[in-house]
């Protein structure tokens, strides 16, 4: 493909026109430096969508004349950049074009107050109504599949997703972790302003912050005036330094799993700002749902791809009938029941295809727990108070710290309630009734006629949904997800794009 550079509204509107590809779109305002970069090479390795750059220096998000003025313009070097990173057109068109006088059509937005009035919105009055401004006219131009922005200035991209969201806009927005350079300090056009000094100053602010955040993992508490007051023992001034809910920016909350301690500071004429996650336990994903809604597949195949371990709780619920079959145990004596309890060890081990198999103590049972036997009657056996007092309590061990997706009945609602991801995936009983016949791994299902699986699916259903404990229900928080007729990669790839909204990218610890 020719590489371009559009400048006028005409021009982009007649190449969008002609291009048949999907786009994926980097909004900048020049002066691009290693974030933009990976900006750029994300969008080039994502995808073979076409790429196109623009670069535009929005007046209206600028809320001081002089400010404007000195933002560093590097236009010569920002092409050279931009194609060879991998931009296939750059859009660099002048305010005339971007709002032309006297076009009713352009509408000037205004951020929602909710988000725009905290943090940078308390100084830069306009400033995100301008963003919002901006992108929206870029977005209609344009009109790209993607929208790749970086992490770095949060509070723009929580606004931007609420834009998006409201407008109902079909455009994914993809983000990248805040770049940091060698000595911690995040990029920025704006640090060229910067003297000697200056960059020792943000250097240390940074610094802390980095510091609170590795800190936070140990001690998962934060003492805000302790960082204030070290930070302005260096004679900085802050603008503000907030422990924040990183989706509302309210108050972070004491339940709160993942919050946002972020700050500005002032470094002679210049403002900075920076912010870290604090995480309590790596993300969790809950997926809840009826048998054959596709759980199983689905939650394996996140796991691998979003590189989290993988609990499979309907596995360990079958794995304790099957020992309670095998030894025939009465569950219905309590006294049996505990002793079995006592002693079992229910682990999960990968193997050679990276798959994982089940032991019971120390034996396989991979394979034999997913007889229709055992399927007849795990439902009664986990109504069991006992039962599941127990293995919730185990199934909370493995997911101490986090970083795990696990599926079962009652994740969401009782085992991880703090999940940050809720899942409730479900399908038609025809639909599952039909998954359930064409199950390569489970014998018994394909001799079974489709009539009675569908019967046997409502039984369980029932007996799911009515049992004392835990019961299979949706909880309040979570989304519901129903799978007829859509692929196994399309759930996949919808629970992965709800996941990356609400996990932000930088929340390893490095
Ligand atoms: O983040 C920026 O560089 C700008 O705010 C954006 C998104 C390009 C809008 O002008």
């Amino acid at each position: 493909m020719k590489k371009v550079i559009l400048r006028k509204t005409e021009e982009i509107e007649n190449w969008r026109r002609n291009i048949k590809n999907d786009i994926n779109f980097i909004p900048t305002m020049g002066n691009l430096h290693s974030g933009h970069i990976k900006l750029i090479s994300t969008a080039k390795n994502d995808n073979s969508n076409v790429n196109l750059v623009s670069i535009f220096i929005n007046p209206l998000q600028f809320d001081n004349n002089l400010d404007l003025e000195n933002y560093p313009k590097t236009i010569d070097n920002d092409i050279k950049i931009s194609f060879s990173n991998g931009a296939d057109a750059i859009f660099i068109p002048c305010n005339e074009d971007i709002y032309p006088p006297n076009n009713k059509k352009i509408k000037f937005l205004k951020a929602p107050i909710e988000l725009s009035s905290a943090l940078c919105g308390l100084n830069r009055i306009g400033h995100f109504d301008g963003v919002c401004t901006v992108v929206y006219r870029l977005l209609n131009l344009i009109k790209p599949k993607n929208l790749y922005l970086g992490e770095k200035d949060w509070q723009q991209l929580l606004i931007l997703k609420n834009l998006v969201q409201i407008k109902k806009l079909n455009v994914a927005i993809k983000s990248i972790p805040t770049q940091r350079d060698f000595d911690g300090v995040p990029l920025s056009s704006r640090n060229v302003h910067l003297s000697k000094n200056e960059r020792k100053l943000i250097r240390f602010f940074s610094n802390e912050l980095l510091e609170a955040k590795r800190n936070f993992q140990q001690e998962k508490k934060i003492n805000l005036n302790e960082i204030i007051k070290k930070i302005s023992a260096k004679k900085i001034s802050i603008e503000y330094l907030e422990h924040l809910h990183p989706h509302t920016l309210q108050q972070a909350r004491l339940e709160d799993n993942i919050s946002l301690l972020a700050g500005a500071i002032r470094c002679g004429k210049t403002r900075l700002i920076d912010h870290v996650f604090l995480m309590k336990r790596s993300p969790i994903i809950a997926i809840d749902g009826p048998a054959g809604s596709g759980k199983s597949t689905v939650t394996k195949l996140i796991a691998e791809k979003l590189k989290l371990l993988y609990l499979d709780t309907g596995a360990m619920y079958r794995a304790l009938s099957w020992l309670l079959i095998k030894e025939s145990i009465d569950y219905k004596k309590e006294k049996k029941l505990q002793n079995i309890l006592k002693d079992i060890s229910i682990v999960f081990k990968s193997n050679t295809n990276s798959h994982q198999d089940v032991y019971v103590n120390n034996y396989c049972v991979t394979e034999e727990i997913r007889s229709q036997k055992i399927s007849s009657i795990v439902s009664k056996i986990s109504s069991i108070k006992e039962v599941r007092n127990f293995l919730v309590k185990e199934q909370r061990k493995i997911g101490e710290s986090g970083g795990l997706v696990a599926e079962g009945r009652d994740i969401g609602t009782t085992v991880f309630p703090n999940a940050e991801l809720k899942i409730f995936l479900t399908a038609s009983i025809d639909e599952r009734a039909k998954r359930r016949k064409s199950d390569k791994n489970s014998k018994d299902s394909q001799e079974i006629d489709l009539h009675t699986l569908k019967e046997l699916i409502k039984k369980r259903d029932f007996e799911d949904s009515n049992r004392e404990i835990s019961p299979l229900i949706k909880a309040n928080d979570a989304i519901e997800i129903i799978t007829d007729g859509y692929s196994i990669n399309e759930v996949v790839d919808k629970i992965i794009d709800l996941y990356n909204d609400k996990i932000p990218k930088d929340t390893e610890i490095k």
